[in-house]
């Protein structure tokens, strides 16, 4: 039986009461759950449940549990698509534009299919994968979007997008991320290694130049890209946006058309959508001596290179020229930084910071670290903190040299705690 047998399996009757009976499953059960499965149910379709259950299960975190139960997913579905708290602020942005059809090339299992539908746009939901395409028509049913969403199986080079008022893209991009595109980028020259990936626009399925064109034939369009896209990499009609959740960097997108302003960057912060935006981003911030305050940006502001901004809005400056940590005398509120008052300024010395936290008396040391190659559970196994008080140690560089700074976090804004390293 192929995958797409085994599939239909699992929308009939009996395999959707099957999987329905495994919303709770305990995967350490596996092997006594599948035993007991056997005796009423064929053997294929309890191995296709369980893996379903499972991939249910990892589902959770991205689309929530109400939704995630309802719907079907492929391992590299589950692991490629949108989560949905990204896929909803972005059709909220095509909604905005008033956009009455998309075209969603490269759909997987349908993340972002779905919020758009679910934004009230209709569209067209297009995956090469025969499997993915079949999940995908799945999902628009299991969540009551079937009559918003077309699911053709097609390569998308062969669509004519020319029906739609809207294109979205996203690659298929694991073999780069990986590092599987190592080989083929230096051997072209087009690859760049950003944060040890390398970047290879052209490794991605279908190529980004493919995407680009695609896009810029649209009256409004959206790609997804890796984060790690160097700046210089982004077309210049694009306006580009990343994206973070939770404090955790998930994407960036190139958005081009109507209202787009080409070469403009922007920052979106999950769950609370606070937005950093510059048509013309600054010149690089001035560096001086570490002030009272010490702010460290959001994954996206850094990603964006809007972290000038935040020099600029503190009254501030950097504490060393390479490091994205922004220092002030006077406090700076905002979503976009975590906050800390520095208590003290050390140059790097393990003795010295174990003398300090003893006289503190700081049993709960949380350690960040930026341009330090140290790791934070050396340091706390070193230091053995001990005692009823918390403190931030930071282990950076303070122009150029290796420093460590002490301090403790402010309320953030948005109510979020500070986040850990
Ligand atoms: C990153 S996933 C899309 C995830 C989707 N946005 C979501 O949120 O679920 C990329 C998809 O592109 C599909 N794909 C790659 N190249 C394609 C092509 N030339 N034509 C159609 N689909 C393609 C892959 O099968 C894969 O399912």
């Amino acid at each position: 039986m192929n995958d797409l047998d085994t599939f239909s399996l699992l929308l009939a009757d009996e395999g959707r009461a099957l999987l329905a009976s495994l919303r709770e499953y305990d995967p350490s059960q596996e092997l006594a759950v599948a035993t007991r499965l056997r005796r009423e149910h064929d053997a294929g379709l309890v191995s296709a449940a369980l893996g379903q259950a499972r991939l249910r299960q990892r589902a959770v975190a991205k689309f929530g549990a109400a939704d995630a139960h309802r719907m079907f997913f492929t391992p590299n579905g589950v692991e490629q698509s949108t989560r949905a708290s990204v896929a909803t602020h972005r059709a909220k942005a095509f909604a905005a534009r008033g956009v009455r059809g998309v075209a969603d090339l490269c759909c997987g299992i349908g993340g972002d299919a779905l919020a758009l539908a679910r934004a009230g746009i209709p569209v067209l939901a297009v995956d090469r994968d025969p499997l993915t395409a079949a999940v995908a028509r799945a999902n628009a049913e299991a969540l009551g979007l079937a009559d918003l969403i077309e699911v053709r199986c097609a390569d998308v080079t062969d669509i004519d997008t020319a029906p739609y008022d809207a294109v979205f893209v996203d690659p298929a991009r694991r073999g780069g991320r990986q590092g599987g595109a190592a080989h083929s980028a230096s051997a072209r020259g087009g690859g760049r290694a950003t944060g040890g990936r390398i970047f290879d626009p052209e490794a991605y399925s279908p190529p980004l130049s493919w995407a680009v064109t695609t896009a810029l034939a649209a009256p409004f369009a959206a790609l997804k890209i890796a984060p790690g896209i160097p700046h210089e990499a982004i077309p210049p009609q694009a306006e580009a946006e990343w994206i973070s959740d939770g404090g955790d960097v998930k994407e960036a997108v190139l958005w081009f058309g109507t209202g787009v302003t080409p070469g403009a960057v922007r920052a979106t912060l999950l769950p609370a959508a606070a937005d950093l935006w510059t048509a013309a981003p600054l010149d690089a911030p001035p560096v001086g001596p570490v002030g009272r305050y010490l702010y460290e940006p959001d994954g996206a502001v850094i990603r964006a290179h809007l972290v000038a901004e935040i020099v600029d809005r503190c009254g501030g400056r950097l504490i060393d020229e390479t490091i994205a940590y922004v220092t002030s005398d006077e406090e700076y509120v905002s979503p976009y930084t975590s906050a800390y008052e520095i208590t003290d300024q050390l140059p790097f010395n393990l003795k010295k910071l174990k003398a300090l936290l003893r006289e503190r008396e700081v049993g709960v040391l949380t350690v960040k670290k930026r341009g330090s190659a140290v790791e934070p559970e050396e340091i706390r196994r070193r230091v053995k903190p001990a005692g009823p008080n918390s403190a931030t140690v930071f282990l950076t560089r303070v122009a150029g040299a290796p420093t460590m700074l002490v301090g403790h976090p402010l309320p953030h804004p948005t109510g979020a705690p500070p986040r850990t390293p």
